[in-house]
This record gives structure tokens, sequence and C-alpha cells, in this order.
């Protein structure tokens, strides 16, 4: 049985392997684009040895015409995963691959009356920016972001915009965005442009904002990569893992099979067409809560090390609200934990040549994105 001819662009990437999977089993017959190079890959132009032999593959690049045009050829629905994620300041790679690999793929569709059937989009649960919150006097309110000069005083909580007073986080609505950096903004024209041009030109398109996506696969080389990757790596060396702020920042956590899922749903929905999701894990967890998930499932008693680090333009608080996707006939099924002990295991057989966490936590210091407060 084919339910159709499916494309994933960064198909050899974490949530792309798994999204092959998923639409494998389906039925669908698959074509992965990616270009696989560094950091997320080691750069020899290998596909990772756990993405599946049924997956045809084509190397090429989302900013190259010819590579999109080669890659769209008979292809009947399209999930658009291949991005650049980064916290570095060449702004402009960001919108290079970003924003003009997804205008390419709606130009080429358009231009060469290609039938492609569908086409989801993903975003992320960083476009919200700082988010939603409640305030004991105003009520709703969207602060702009946390002042330097508190987060440097160590005091982390964000106040209302209006009164100053003290808030308290809500669970964000695919209803708000205010990106507030190079990674979000192009991520957020992403969305735009899947919902509006694909809206002008008949082309069925859904953009999903995925929050903190966890499970195997996902790469240890890529400084981007969360808190789980950095404490992972850190405990498995010995070392205490580096929490930013006071780690009682809330952050929801959606297992890797469940995003898959959730691509496949949507992919398959009319009723998302021309629509933003979220897709969370449907409650927060707190940092030092997914440190200490870290450390039961690694065995070890490690305390983490609460230095006063922050990173700049980080958000306090963030936990979506997965109502809307629910309503679709989705949910999450597995949690932090399931994850944490899936990826634990992944990484355990992994070759790792370097400390990558200590790499990746140096890179930041340098550039100036972790600060110390004091
Ligand atoms: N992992 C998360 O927690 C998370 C959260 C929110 C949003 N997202 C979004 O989900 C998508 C997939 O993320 P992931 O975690 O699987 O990332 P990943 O880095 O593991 O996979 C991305 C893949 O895209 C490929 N790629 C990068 N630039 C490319 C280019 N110019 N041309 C072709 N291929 C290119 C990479 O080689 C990689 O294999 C991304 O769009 C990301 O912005 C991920």
């Amino acid at each position: 049985m084919s339910t159709g001819r499916a494309l994933i662009t960064g198909g050899a990437g974490f949530i792309g392997s798994h999204t092959a999977v998923e639409l494998l089993r389906a039925g669908y017959e698959v074509r992965a684009l990616d270009s696989l190079t560094p950091p997320v890959h080691v750069g020899d132009g290998t596909w990772p040895d756990w993405l599946s032999e049924d997956v045809e593959r084509v190397v090429g690049d989302v900013r190259n015409r010819d590579d999109w045009a080669k890659a769209l050829r008979g292809i009947d629905v399209v999930i658009h995963l291949a991005a650049y994620q980064d916290l570095l300041p060449n702004f402009s790679r960001f919108f290079h691959v970003n924003s003009v690999g997804t205008a390419l793929l709606y130009e080429l569709i358009v231009a060469e009356k290609l039938p492609v059937r569908k086409v989801v989009v993903a975003s992320t649960q960083f476009v919200y920016g700082e988010g939603r919150y409640r305030c004991p006097k105003d009520g709703e309110v969207f602060p702009d972001g946390r002042e330097p000069q508190r987060l440097s005083k160590g005091l982390w909580e964000p106040v209302c915009p209006k009164c100053g007073g003290s808030i308290k986080p809500l669970p964000l609505l695919e209803t708000h965005a205010n990106p507030k950096n190079q990674y979000s903004i192009a991520k957020y024209s992403q969305e735009l442009m899947a919902i509006a041009l694909g809206h002008n030109y008949g082309i069925p398109s859904t953009a999903l904002r995925y929050s903190i996506v966890q499970g195997p696969y996902q790469s240890f080389r890529n400084a981007y990569s969360g808190v789980l990757r950095i404490f992972t790596l850190q405990m498995m060396n010995g070392q205490q893992p580096s929490v930013f702020e006071d780690g009682q920042q809330l952050r929801d956590y959606v297992n890797v099979g469940d995003a898959a899922r959730a691509n496949r749903l949507v992919l398959e929905s009319d009723e998302a067409n021309y629509q933003v999701f979220n897709v969370g894990g449907g409650r927060g967890y707190t940092v030092v809560e997914i440190a200490a998930i870290v450390a039961e499932a690694l065995g070890v008693n490690i305390e983490p090390n609460v230095s006063g680090e922050y990173r700049v333009g980080d958000t306090r608080h963030s936990v979506s609200d997965i109502t809307k996707l629910r309503r679709l006939g989705w949910q999450p099924t597995r949690t932090p934990r399931d994850s944490v002990r899936d990826y634990i295991e992944w990484i355990r057989r992994q070759k790792l040549e370097k400390d990558y966490a200590a790499e990746a936590l140096a890179k930041l210091r340098e550039m100036g994105a972790l600060r110390k407060a004091g």
C-alpha cells in the first residue's frame, strides 16, 4: 500500500529520521533531502546509520533551486524540517537557509505547477519570545523579554510590562508570536510563508511549533541542542550539570516519536490546513527537575552546578498549550523520563570524539551569549 510519495527535508536529522520511520510504517514512499553538513553531521558526506535503508537519499541544499527541483520530482507531500539552528551571530545564514529555503519550495511548486498536495513546515516554541503571563492587577500580559540590568543582578523573573509587579506564566497559545532572535525570526517567517503563500496559491500547508524535542539521534556535535545533551554528556563524564539562572525556569519537552506522529497527523488532516499548532509535552518541568531525571537515568548522584550564569535573550518560562492539536486527536504518549532513558541508551553506544559539552559552553561564553550575574 502506498499513501503517496513524501519528501522529508532535513531527513538525516533528529526529527527527520524518526518522521521517516513514522511515514514508512504508514505506507509512504519516503525520500530525504539533506546537506549532511557539520556540526550536526560528521561532514564526510555519509548518512547516519540509523536512517532507515528504505529511505531514498538526495544530498542537496535547500538554498539551491536545482536541488529542490531534483528532490521534489514525483513528490506528493513535503515535510520541511531542514534548518540552520544555532546561536551564532552569522545572522544572514538563518535567513538564507530557513527563510529563502522555504520561499524556494513554494516558488518551485507554483512555477512548475508541481502536484504537491500538502506541505508541513517546522517552526518552534521560540517564536513566542517571553510569552504569556498573568498579572494580579493587569490580567493577561506579554512582557517584551527581560531587562539586561535585572538579569545581571540575578533577578530572573520577568515583571509586568504595565505595573512592574510580579507575574505568573500562562501556557502559550498559537494566536501569539513575538520572536526575538535571528533563529526565531527566521522560523516565524517560515510559518508566515507556509500559511499565507500556501493559502494564496492553494497549497495546503501547516506549521508546527515544536517545544523542546527529546529522544535518540539528536546530534551531540551541535552546540545548539539543549539541556538533555549537555546534562547527559557532563554527568557521563562525572561532571556537575551546568544549570543556568536558578534552575527554576519552566520548559515543556516532547518525545521525538510523538513529534513524528504529529507530523503525520497534520500531513493527513484537511482540518489542519493553513493552521499553526503547538506540539508540546503538555506540562512544564523546571530545569533542575530535568537534571534530576537525567541523573536518575544515568544512575549517578551528582548535584547540579547552579552557577548564576544566564543565556542572553533566553526566555524565563515556556510551556505550550497543546489543546488545539489535541482536538485533532493527538496527545503526547511519552514523558521526559522515557525520552531521557532512550537518549542515554543511544548515546552510550556512540563514539564521542571529544568533550562536546565543555566545547559548547566555552563557545557560548566566548561569544558573550552566556554571562554571569553579580
Ligand atoms: N529539536 C528540537 O527540539 C526542535 C524544536 C523546535 C523546532 N525544531 C525544528 O525542527 C526541525 C528539525 O530539527 P532537528 O532537531 O531534527 O534538527 P537536526 O539538526 O537534527 O536536523 C536538521 C537537518 O537539516 C539538515 N540541513 C541543515 N541545513 C540544510 C540545508 N541548507 N539544506 C539541506 N539540509 C540541511 C541538517 O544536515 C540536518 O540533518 C528544524 O526545522 C528545527 O528548527 C526542532
